[in-house]
């Protein structure tokens, strides 16, 4: 079966690896994107790997009700949103909580206010294994306890509140799903992920040092009470994650309303800091300088997923490997130094 789906935030990293996975199927997809962390070329690029050149993109914000109204009335019916715009940085909620309360949660409810209107009730919502805040116990399942910690994470937690309510009323199917670490590109090295400024997350900075543009990588702390003392996290390929959102997407069209689902995404298996960059070092040949600094605020030892849900109810599990992560994002890295700024 195909669909016509609205993909909020589709531009960006997930989104467009998504969308990719989604256009491939022969959905039709309509993008509604601001562009304030990613830019128009990445669906250019995914029109051109998909050899569909189908997208149909709206700028704007997901806060806009007016816009969003706009774009139902004039798409026509849709099947399914799935709500990938937001804001993720930590740092920047714990400075600017206002603007994470705004974009994250009061755009995922003028969004869903919208959809109600239109008769659209189906939404994938991206949220994240943040939520748990600094687990102790592990397995981590999607009933463990939420304690989330900086206001990025309880701005999802908060979504994933409000919506666990709306999905109680008939008629509504939402999946929330628990992003671990999404790392990597697709094998084509034609889209991939593009922080702007200096990457704050592990896996696009280890790229960046082997590209020459940073020095050494930072490692922050190694003194957690893991086996070598660096933080361990679930790192998964963002195919396989761009993967899980189309899985759940079937999942939810196929069953009778109404239908919550909350689920882990991740493969299960947690690697360390140093495990990451000997993996990096092993699958590209290059060596990545590096020198232990202090803990940075919020981070926490260890988080890992159990998946055992997803694969359960989707089918769906991680099927690609640290290595594969690690030569898809530095074949992006290479064939983009800069991203998509100045690209042809
Ligand atoms: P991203 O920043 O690359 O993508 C987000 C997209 O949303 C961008 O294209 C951005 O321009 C757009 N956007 C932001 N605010 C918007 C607004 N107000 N209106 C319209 N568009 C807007 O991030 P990503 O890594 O692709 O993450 C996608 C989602 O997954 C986010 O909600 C993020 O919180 C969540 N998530 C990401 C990770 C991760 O490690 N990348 C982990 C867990 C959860
Ligand atoms: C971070 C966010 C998380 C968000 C996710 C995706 C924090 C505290 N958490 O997750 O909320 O959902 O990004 O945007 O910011 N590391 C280094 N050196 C670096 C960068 C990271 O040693 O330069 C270490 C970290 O200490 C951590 C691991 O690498 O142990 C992974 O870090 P990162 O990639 O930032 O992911 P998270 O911290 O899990």
């Amino acid at each position: 079966m195909t669909c016509r789906l609205l993909i909020t935030g589709g531009a960006g990293f997930i989104g467009s690896h998504t969308c990719l996975v989604l256009l491939a199927q022969g959905h039709e997809l309509v993008i509604v994107d601001n562009f304030s962390n990613s830019s128009p070329l990445a669906l250019q690029r995914v029109q051109s790997l998909a050899q569909r050149n189908t997208i149909q993109v709206v700028e704007g914000d997901v806060r806009d009700a007016d816009l969003l109204d706009q774009t139902f009335r004039s798409c026509g019916e849709l099947d399914g949103v799935i709500h990938f715009a937001g804001l993720k940085a930590v740092g920047e909620s714990v400075a600017n909580p206002l603007l994470y309360w705004d974009v994250n949660v009061n755009g995922s409810r003028v969004l869903a206010e919208v959809m109600q209107r239109h008769g659209c009730s189906t939404l994938v919502f991206s949220s994240t294994a943040t939520v748990y805040g600094a687990p102790i116990t592990f397995p981590l399942r999607e009933d463990s306890l939420t304690d989330p910690i900086h206001p990025y994470a309880q701005t999802k937690r908060a979504v994933e509140q409000m919506l666990d309510a709306l999905s109680r009323n008939a008629g509504w199917r939402i999946a929330s799903l628990r992003y671990f670490n999404p790392v990597g590109a697709h094998p084509s090295g034609q889209i991939g992920e593009d922080p702007l400024g200096v990457p704050n997350n592990l896996f696009p900075f280890i790229t960046q040092v082997a590209a020459g543009r940073r020095e050494r990588l930072h490692i922050f702390g190694n003194d957690y009470a893991t086996p070598d003392g660096t933080g361990i996290r679930d790192y998964l390929h963002v195919m396989d994650l761009a993967e899980a959102h189309s899985a759940t997407l079937a999942h939810l069209l196929e069953r009778p309303a109404p239908v919550q689902l909350t689920l882990n995404i991740g493969t299960g298996c947690g690697r360390s800091v140093l495990e990451v960059i000997h993996g990096f070092e092993q699958a590209t040949g290059l060596s990545i300088p590096y020198e232990i600094v202090a803990r940075r605020p919020g981070d926490v030892a260890k988080l890992e997923a159990c998946p055992a849900k997803a694969e359960q109810l989707l089918g769906w599990s991680a099927q690609r490997s640290l290595e594969e992560m690690c030569t898809d994002g530095w074949a992006w890295q290479q064939a983009n130094p800069m991203g998509y700024r100045n690209a042809p």
